[in-house]
């Protein structure tokens, strides 16, 4: 295994996660007002007791390889893909993450509500790491994949969920990065755009090679997009397989 994913680490769009944990503070004790809350918190009797959002998860990713994550609400999924992006660090174990990597992680993050639909291409292009000039020969490509030409000189907060996923999805897939990853960013979107995203996800894996992992709370969408599936259920990984396998083990759980 270990030399297996030494391997791997030199890979481009390969992902390593080495026996992970993610421990949150969260308040041990319910106070009643803001009042109590700041009057403990001043008298440094605020108690927390640790929890854990994920527990000793390992698994390794290949490039090209497109993986699904399913869980219940709470079991750790956009947590694990904010560790992977480096949003987090962990607090036990590693990730190595080979290559230039496009998250799609939480929605209107990296953009500046304040600002028009254009400006925030060119802002989140950079945070991407786009160039300028890279941004001005593709600001159409961008436009038109988001269908939202009418719309470009709109400040983003009259912006409705939907059309802010369409742009976020249209920027970050406008290249080919080495790993996508996605948390139900698209879920917002219309089924014809929801079609769409998928349609260019499976172009990237397919002829790109992109490694794609992709959070989902629709089973018959990680049958479609993914070859692989993992499974996080409260914390702990529990199946890692084939992902028609692992998405029906999840639908008919146990409950
Ligand atoms: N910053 C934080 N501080 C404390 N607890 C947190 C923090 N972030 C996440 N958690 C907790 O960690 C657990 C996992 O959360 P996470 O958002 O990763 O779940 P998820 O699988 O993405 O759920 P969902 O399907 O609802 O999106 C939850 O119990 C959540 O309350
Ligand atoms: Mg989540």
């Amino acid at each position: 295994m270990a030399i297996a994913n030494a391997n791997l680490a030199n890979q481009p769009g390969s992902i390593i996660v080495d026996d992970v944990s993610m421990v949150f503070n969260i308040a041990s004790e319910q106070y009643n007002s803001l009042k109590e809350y700041f009057i403990a918190l001043s008298r440094h009797k605020l108690r927390f007791k640790p929890f854990y959002a994920l527990k000793d998860i390992s698994f390794s990713i290949k490039p090209g390889e497109s993986v699904g994550l399913v869980g219940t609400n709470g079991s750790g999924k956009s947590t694990m893909l904010k560790i992977i992006a480096g949003v987090l660090s962990p607090s036990e174990g590693t990730v190595t993450v080979n290559g230039n990597i496009a998250p799609l992680i939480e929605l209107g993050a990296g953009f500046d509500h304040e600002l028009t639909a254009r400006e925030n291409i060119y802002l989140n292009g950079a945070l991407l790491g786009y160039r300028k000039e890279f941004i001005d020969e593709n600001y159409q490509r961008i436009v038109e994949f988001a269908e939202l030409q009418d719309f470009m000189e709109m400040p983003l907060k009259n912006y409705s969920s939907g059309m802010v996923a369409r742009i976020a999805f249209a920027i970050a897939t406008i290249t080919e990065p080495d790993l996508l990853i996605v948390d139900e960013a698209l879920s917002v979107g219309d089924q014809f755009f929801r079609e769409k995203c998928e349609r260019r996800i499976s172009e990237l894996v397919e002829s790109k090679n992109v490694t794609v992992l992709f959070v989902s709370h629709s089973v018959e969408q990680v049958k479609r997009v993914c070859e692989r599936c993992i499974w996080i259920e409260k914390g702990n990984l529990r199946m890692d397989g084939p992902a028609a396998e692992v998405a029906d083990a999840y639908a008919h759980m146990e409950r």
